[in-house]
């Protein structure tokens, strides 16, 4: 006891002894915090609004004086037959008799203009993904436009404000008419195209088929509805089971990927060949990176720059998906022939991308909750008993929300499932900020958003495009199920 003490003692008398010490050292500290926490001050000012409104300026146009030129194609939805196994007829709904539909390609400055008749045994509508169209051409219905219903046409018309890869898609009962084949894609040209000596679109696609090789017709089934949608069990690239490119040693390729699927989520690659991704959902992105660490999700697209080894005649490489755990291959390249010279130019990136560095600092403007829920007083019905809903509302129930024009605002997904969303915002690019509140710096624009099992994912945009635009899971049958919400812009 009293040896305690005497230590105690002792204890307290070294700390008196030390006392102008602390105070030194206190008053280090406290110098330092003032001076850190003022320094941070400084970095607050940076990090405002307004400084990322003037960083994003120029990173993409508000509008585009149209050149003058139109270019005018029919197009008609109505079902048919095609041959994705060899002696076997397939029942489809399709553009223009193909699955893929048309490959549209305009220039950039050129007014498209689509005189579409529906043919389908039920009413349809447009939808051109990623494309900041003029509000009334959007094609949702009940939100821009009415579904053109069985026999009618409607005219789309619009002068595409930026290079790159789109493709389009109806905008009702869309699980069940993409997945009958109704999909195209709209390439928007710029003067890089005629630089690669070859500029290819795949469009990759699974279907669920029966043993018949026949598009199996329940759609929105409760497992689907339950899971991350509908997976198929057969694969396609621009409606090919075996899709091949052919090239020559030496060239230089521009490969426009996009995922058509309901639901399936890839994570492709090429095997031993090397390509960079040049742009992602339509954009050019701000530096180049490596093609084979992007999910391709429902919706996503993504451009490479691919050049063949001068030296790999004779050589193929495979385009493989690796998100799953088996490997599937999907595509493949075929070399072959006398080498020729790489068309030599510099990747087509846009210097303009905003870092946003620090704008996970910034308050969240909105955020959307995503989940699942039994609905109130069905049994298992066609939708299972289950809705998919944001901020608990199935559509369309919804919590609807402005977004400020022209100013820097911010948005955040919270997972609150154990399923995966593809979010797809319409009629604005947005980058990603954060994730589960770790700063991220994505160096490109978006318009679809892989959201992971309870994740959160922050993004933010500046959108310049006025009007009413959907926000929704591009998990067709997510959407189907409920959640699906609007942004005003204005
Ligand atoms: Cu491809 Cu509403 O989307
Ligand atoms: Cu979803």
């Amino acid at each position: 006891m009293k040896n305690k003490n005497a230590k105690q003692n002792m204890k307290f008398s070294k700390i008196q002894k030390h006392i102008p010490v602390i105070i030194i050292a206190c008053a280090v500290l406290i110098t330092g915090a003032i001076l850190f926490f003022s320094s941070d001050d400084v970095d607050k000012v940076k990090v405002s609004r307004e400084a990322f409104v003037s960083e994003f300026t120029g990173a993409y146009v508000e509008d585009i004086e149209p050149n003058g030129n139109i270019v005018e194609m029919d197009m008609t939805a109505s079902e048919g037959e095609v041959e994705i196994f060899d002696g076997y007829k397939t029942k489809v709904w399709s553009y223009n008799d193909t699955v893929p539909g048309p490959e549209v390609r305009v220039k950039l400055g050129d007014t498209l203009r689509l005189n579409f008749t529906n043919d389908l045994p039920q009413e349809t509508t447009i939808h051109f993904h990623g494309v900041r169209v003029p509000n009334a051409m959007d094609g949702v219905p009940g939100v821009t436009q009415d579904p053109i219903k069985p026999g009618e046409s409607f005219v789309y018309e619009f002068t595409p404000k930026d290079a790159g890869t789109f493709w389009f898609h109806p905008h009702v009962r869309t699980s069940e008419q993409v997945e009958r084949g109704l999909f195209g894609t709209l390439i928007v040209e710029d003067d890089v195209d005629q630089k690669y000596s070859q500029d290819i679109v795949w469009v990759i696609d699974d279907w669920r088929m029966t043993e018949d090789r026949q598009v199996y017709e329940e759609f929105n089934t409760p497992m689907d509805l339950m899971h991350d949608g509908r997976w198929g069990n057969v694969m396609t690239v621009n409606g090919k089971l075996n899709e091949v490119l052919d090239v020559k040693p030496g060239e230089r390729i521009r490969l426009r990927m996009v995922n058509a699927s309901n639901a399936r989520i890839y994570m492709p690659s090429f095997k031993n060949l090397n390509a960079k991704i040049i742009a992602v959902d339509g954009m050019y992105v701000k530096e180049v990176f490596d093609f084979g660490e992007l999910e391709l999700s429902p919706g996503n697209r993504i451009d490479i720059d691919i050049t063949i080894p001068q030296d790999a005649d004779g050589q193929v490489f495979e385009l493989v998906d690796n998100f799953g755990r088996e490997e599937i291959k999907l595509a493949r390249i075929e070399v072959a022939g006398q080498a020729v010279a790489t068309p030599e130019f510099n990747f087509p990136v846009n210097s303009e991308v905003p870092d946003w560095t620090g704008a996970s600092d910034i308050e969240i403007d909105k955020e959307y909750r995503l989940n699942a829920r039994r609905k109130t007083g069905e049994g298992m019905g066609m939708m299972g008993g289950i809705e998919w809903t944001i901020n608990d509302k199935a559509y369309p129930d919804y919590d609807p929300y402005t977004f400020k024009y022209a100013e820097f605002n911010t948005m955040r997904f919270t997972n609150e499932s154990v399923r995966l969303h593809p979010m797809h915002l319409h009629g604005q690019f947005f980058k990603v900020i954060a994730r589960d509140g770790v700063p991220v710096s994505e160096p490109y624009f978006r318009d679809t958003v892989l959201v992971y099992p309870n994740q959160s994912v922050d993004v933010a945009l500046v959108p310049l495009d006025k009007g009413l635009w959907v926000n929704h899971c591009h998990i067709l049958e997510h959407a189907a199920a409920g959640m699906l919400t609007a942004v005003e812009v204005k």
